[in-house]
């Protein structure tokens, strides 16, 4: 199986999760781009959809669903989200695409976050991917040279804006072994928007495309 049937075959498994009238989130990527194309199929157990980026917007529109604002809608019963890289305490690395902030806000504000990933995302240690930081455009450099200290190698995402305006830092070479602190710490320099660690609010379940099939693991 290729990695984007593992994709493809982890996308539709999320589709039972979704219950009659639920309030979802929809995150954003090529995994995403999957369930976005299945979810139709289960249109009537929809109550409300928000999403992480405007591309996902977008693309739901373009298939008819009415995407309302998170503010609006106040919370979600579910979101599903794929991601960069995903540890087996359920932590992840997201925001390869950029839509880190959004994400971390839809999963903050839902009851259940279900991440969908290929069997290559899988990670004994975070940090192999590199850690993508949005920043305020104007702290750019304060943050690459503050990140530095963690004898990461910051690279500024050239020619790439974020759809709340800002630019991205990917951090390569870290091993992450305290997940957690690193995410508080980073989040604490002066002009990062969001660091892209889930780990204080991690994924509830992981969904693995996989050779033999979907593996399953909740939290
Ligand atoms: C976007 C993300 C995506 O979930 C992550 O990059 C995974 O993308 P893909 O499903 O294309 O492999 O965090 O900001």
């Amino acid at each position: 199986m290729s990695q984007n049937e593992e994709k493809r075959e982890a996308a539709s498994a999320a589709l039972e999760f979704i219950k009659p009238g639920c309030a979802l989130g929809v995150g954003t990527g090529s995994t995403v781009n999957y369930l976005i194309d299945a979810l139709p199929a289960v249109k009537d157990k929809i109550q409300s959809i928000v999403s992480s980026s405007v591309d996902s917007t977008k693309r739901l529109r373009s298939i008819g669903f009415e995407v309302s604002e998170l503010a609006e809608v106040g919370h979600c019963d579910l979101y599903i989200d794929g991601a960069d890289e995903a540890n087996k305490h359920f932590q992840l690395i997201k925001g390869g695409g950029g839509a880190l902030t959004r994400e971390k806000v839809i999963a903050a504000a839902s009851r259940k976050f279900v991440c969908i990933i290929d069997q290559t995302k899988m990670v004994g240690v975070l940090g192999a991917f590199p850690l993508p930081i949005e920043v305020i455009p104007m702290a750019r450099s304060y943050v690459a040279r503050e990140i530095i200290k963690y004898r990461g190698q910051p690279v500024f995402r050239e020619g790439f804006m974020t759809d709340n305006g800002n630019q991205i830092i990917d951090v390569h070479n870290l091993s992450i072994t305290n997940p957690i602190e690193i995410e508080s710490r980073i989040s604490l320099i002066p002009g990062v928007v969001t660091v892209g660690l889930f780990c204080h609010r991690p994924a509830d379940v992981l969904l693995i495309g996989a050779p033999d099939g979907v593996k399953c693991h909740e939290r």
